[in-house]
């Protein structure tokens, strides 16, 4: 979603800026800008579109000046055109704005500025905030912006700058993510720690209701009500190569690539090979309280939530504790049971995703333990949980989620084994369910090294239109993943079905021009999922099977196989989703799609 940077500093500003914007690229924008201050105006540059038509327009007049603020929007309210794009002016002309999230009494405000005499050039909630700062601007920008924030409703990532105080950014974040980078003799605020790594990885993340002023000489975090706030400055542990595409043609496929390595680190140093379990300090939980919890309700949205439904089979299965899995925006509305014995686990890459993040505080508000898979260090789930677990997978700049996807179940699974060492599961049962996860690293790594068959595999399905995708058990939610992978970077229409439900329904569908992916290793469910192999078949459908290494019998049926080693039952959607997420990449790029930056999505879902 719209990114936000910010600088001061004795630099000139746009190219600092320009730089942050294209670092955030991979959020998702539909257009951008820049305000500067220079001379003793504002000098504000936008255009709709990519940050390519800025870049443009910028040729012909750059503004000069050391102070000033970037933004690319993806659009929510008013459509995606140049007089809709930040930085936003007040009346004079002398403040602007850029905005992440939505002002909720806006058209409220609005109309009460209007009766004023203001008068509106865009569509936006966010040239509302810019009136309404002006309108209490005396000579003193911190406490315009201050007075402004007591009046508004909604959400909101905020930096502003006015040109009466050129030497000054203030910046503030309600619900929407915000840090302050903090350089040598210079400063900065960005939505995101990538807009800013190239100048300083120490950072400062600020808290729902906080402001921060930036001067030359330094910042100063307070709170609306004009309380100091103390904040710790943490640092950034990757660096700039980490968010850099390094050889690959997308991030997507370095992210795929990254997988033995990303899945590795979430594993690393939690598996205690003698005990059969799993030491997960950072859960806060004592083995008194694991024993307590008599349910599990695994939240989360898109990727993550198809991670967790993977999760629900593990718990179930090994820890024998019930479990259910949510969609945060269906669980933060309705009137979930839970108590002090349910174990709430919110699971997200980016630890920003705002339906995900009211579920945990919902689920706190209720008297749930909350927990985080989280893969952003910093994060606002990640902080507002009371324990929680860093997935390690490095940062994932591909809109399409994938690496950090196997490292949520990897991550899913440890809490899993964890909680049924100390209830159902036998130290053997555990000792082997270790060897199987520290075994999949070398495992994914052999799947990759056989890209080639999958592209070439996508050279000939990458025509379709439609595609199903079939799985039972354990690998349904990877049938509903790799539909999802497809769909969203390929646009082809694809669906995940448990593989029994397609003859109550999909089957319809089943023609010679309908690829249906089978996930079909051999498990428990093996000899169920070769009948409905053959129900496709026999009506002309073409059958794309993902087998386990050695699986003679699938082959006859389907049009091609792609093998997958052997693993332990439980984990093997972690090796039967990476030839999927290869699919949905090879087909995208045959099909000329914007890989990494997909049409109407972002990377980070901060408004609801
Ligand atoms: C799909 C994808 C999204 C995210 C979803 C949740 O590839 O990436 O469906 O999984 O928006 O995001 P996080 O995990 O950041 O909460």
């Amino acid at each position: 979603m719209c990114g936000i940077v910010g600088y001061v500093g004795p630099k000139q500003a746009t190219p600092i800026l320009m730089e942050g914007l294209r670092r955030m690229e991979y959020r998702g924008y539909d257009s951008a800008g820049v305000a500067i201050i220079n001379g003793d105006g504002v000098k504000v540059k936008k255009a709709a579109g990519k940050l390519s038509v800025l870049v443009e327009k910028l040729r012909t007049e750059t503004p000069r000046g050391t102070v000033g603020i970037g933004h690319t929007r993806w659009a929510t309210h008013g459509a995606p055109t140049t007089p809709n794009a930040h930085p936003h002016l007040d009346r004079s002309g002398k403040i602007a704005v850029i905005h992440n999230g939505i002002i909720e009494n806006a058209p409220v405000i609005k109309k009460a500025l209007q009766n004023r005499g203001h008068v509106f050039k865009s569509e936006t909630d966010t040239e509302v905030l810019a009136h309404l700062i002006g309108a209490y601007y005396e000579g003193n920008l911190e406490q315009a912006v201050a007075a402004a924030l007591w009046d508004v409703a909604g959400a909101y990532g905020i930096a502003v700058i006015s040109a009466d105080e050129p030497d000054v950014l203030v910046a503030a974040r309600n619900g929407s993510p915000l840090l302050v980078g903090v350089g040598e003799g210079e400063y900065f605020v960005a939505s995101d720690a990538s807009a800013i790594l190239e100048h300083t990885r120490s950072v400062v993340y600020l808290d729902d209701g906080e402001m921060v002023v930036l001067t030359r000489d330094g910042y100063r975090v307070r709170n609306l009500t004009e309380t100091h706030v103390e904040k710790p400055v943490n640092q950034i542990e990757w660096d700039l190569a980490t968010i850099e595409r390094g050889g690959f043609a997308h991030f997507m496929l370095k992210e795929i690539f990254e997988q033995p390595e990303s899945l590795h680190n979430t594993v690393r140093g939690h598996l205690l090979e003698e005990e059969g379990s799993a030491r997960l300090r950072g859960l806060n939980l004592s083995d008194e309280d694991y024993k307590r919890i008599n349910r599990v309700i695994i939240t989360a949205c898109g990727t993550s939530w198809h991670a967790g439904l993977i999760g629900e089979y593990i718990f179930e299965e090994m820890a024998r504790v019930p479990c259910e899995v949510e969609y945060a925006s269906e669980f933060r509305y309705r009137n979930p049971i839970v108590d002090e014995n349910t174990l709430v686990i919110a699971v997200s890459q980016s630890g920003e995703t705002a339906d995900t993040l009211a579920a945990v505080r919902e689920a706190k508000r209720r008297g749930a333990r909350t927990i985080g898979l989280v893969n952003v260090v910093g994060s606002t789930i990640a902080r507002e949980v009371q324990g929680g677990l860093y997935l390690r997978a490095g940062p994932e700049i591909g809109v399409a989620s994938t690496k950090a996807f196997n490292s949520q179940v990897a991550a899913l699974a440890m809490v899993a084994l964890k909680m049924a060492r100390l209830r159902s599961l036998s130290l053997l049962q555990g000792r082997q369910f270790i060897e199987a996860l520290q075994a999949l690293p070398a495992q994914i790594a052999k799947v990759l090294e056989r890209a080639p068959e999958v592209e070439k595999l996508a050279d000939r399905f990458a025509e379709a239109h439609n595609a199903l995708y079939l799985g039972r058990g354990v690998n349904f939610p990877v049938a509903l993943e790799g539909a999802l992978k497809l769909k969203e970077i390929s646009y082809i229409h694809a669906e995940g079905y448990p593989a029994a439900e397609m003859k109550h329904g999909p089957i319809a569908l089943i023609d010679e021009n309908m690829p249906v992916v089978f996930i079909a290793p051999r498990d428990a469910v093996y000899a169920k999922i070769v009948s409905n192999i053959e129900e496709v078949k026999a009506r002309g459908g073409k059958v794309i099977a993902i087998v386990t290494e050695g699986d003679s019998e699938i082959g006859r049926l389907a049009e091609a196989v792609f093998t997958i080693p052997p693993t332990h039952d439980l984990l093997t959607p972690i090796l039967a989703s990476v030839p999927l997420q290869l699919f949905a990449y090879y087909v995208a790029v045959r099909r000329g799609c914007n890989v990494d930056q997909p049409r109407n999505l972002a990377k980070s879902v901060t408004v609801e």
